[in-house]
């Protein structure tokens, strides 16, 4: 089992996440159904049985129902509180009768948005709180100020951030009275910034390259855990029914040919190409169907060879190596 940065912090952190943004039925605001509790506690169980621990939501998914339908979870479950980790994001606001959407890093927001999300959990304390997407009106003596009163009061444990480069971390870091111990960007086989903001330094061909350069590394030396959402591409490689390219089927086809060397799912596949890297990244299962959390599972099982790395970055790229 691989040390993860974000277990320094948390020992009983898993390789991967399970993320809940599918749980809680529809994003409206009719109550939750029994159906859609029971499809929470299928996903749920099926994350558990696979070894998964950490458990990513944040305030506005599905309206708030995610949360609401995994605090059903808890209810009915009290001992398994302590034996996950919860993490929460807030922040973004959609269009309500205040505004339209925007984003807000207010104290006022931030400690009411957590408040919120905890009645809604059914739980005292979030292990962890994301700041959802980056504010451009965010006052940083504000964030500090929301944080010290979250932590302070016990209702969170550690801070984090989504969607942020190196820059914005070390920055807010410079503010904030806790460390940052994980920041949550969108990496994966269709999106390979990650990857390409390293390796098409001064070429001409790295102008669209839409990661910021510096952000893996601030995270390494920090000990900030990196997060990947949308790590299967929704499963454009692995199944989902999609209009794909020449070059892309020919991804698919990899995949399905890597699986079967590796002796697991195609979902673990792509997972896996991730956790290669070596910046501990933490993928995020966003599937709701038991059976795929199962597969992709798998993932942690998987070592790719440094050849198969390659053979998979230079396919999804669908260019060769400059
Ligand atoms: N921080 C942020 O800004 C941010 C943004 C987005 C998401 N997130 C987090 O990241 C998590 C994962 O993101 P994601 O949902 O985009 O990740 P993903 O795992 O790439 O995509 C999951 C989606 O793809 C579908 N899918 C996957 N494989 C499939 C296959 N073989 N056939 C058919 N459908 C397939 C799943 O459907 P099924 O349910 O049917 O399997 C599900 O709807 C979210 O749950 C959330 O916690 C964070």
């Amino acid at each position: 089992m691989k040390n993860l940065p974000l277990n320094q912090y948390i020992s009983h952190a898993s390789q991967l996440v399970y993320g809940c943004m599918a749980i809680g039925g529809e994003w409206d605001f009719n109550p939750l159904t029994k159906d859609q509790t029971q499809h929470a506690f299928a996903a749920v169980d099926a994350a558990l049985e696979a070894g998964i621990t950490v458990f990513d939501h944040a305030d506005i998914y599905r309206m708030g129902k995610a949360e609401q339908a995994f605090g059903e979870v808890l209810k009915s479950r009290p001992n398994l509180r302590e034996e996950i980790v919860l993490q929460s994001k807030c922040g973004i606001r959609f269009e309500d009768e205040h505004g339209p959407k925007r984003y807000d890093f207010s104290k006022d927001w931030i400690v009411t948005s957590v408040e919120n999300t905890l009645s809604r959990l059914n739980t005292e304390y979030l292990d962890l709180l994301l700041l959802h997407r980056p504010d451009p009106l965010m006052e940083e003596e504000e964030v500090a100020a929301a944080f010290d009163a979250l932590f302070d009061s016990g209702k969170v444990k550690h801070f984090g951030v989504s969607n942020m480069s190196g820059v914005q971390m070390q920055h807010l870091n410079h503010y904030i009275n806790q460390p940052l111990i994980a920041n949550q960007v969108e990496m994966s086989l269709t999106n390979l910034g990650f990857v390409d903001e390293g390796i098409y330094v001064g070429n001409p061909d790295g102008q669209h390259v839409n990661f910021t350069a510096g952000t893996l590394q601030y995270a390494k030396q920090n000990n900030i855990q990196m997060q990947s959402w949308g790590p299967a591409s929704q499963g454009k490689y692995t199944g989902a029914p999609a209009a794909l390219t020449a070059q892309e089927e020919a991804t698919k086809k990899l995949v399905a040919t890597l699986a079967q060397k590796y002796g697991v799912a195609t979902d673990a596949i792509v997972l896996a190409w991730l956790m290669r890297h070596p910046s501990n990244i933490q993928p995020i299962v966003g599937s709701a169907n038991p059976k795929r959390i199962k597969a992709s599972a798998e993932a942690v099982t998987v070592t790719l060879t440094r050849e198969d790395w390659y053979a998979l970055y230079v396919s999804a790229k669908g260019v060769e190596l400059p």
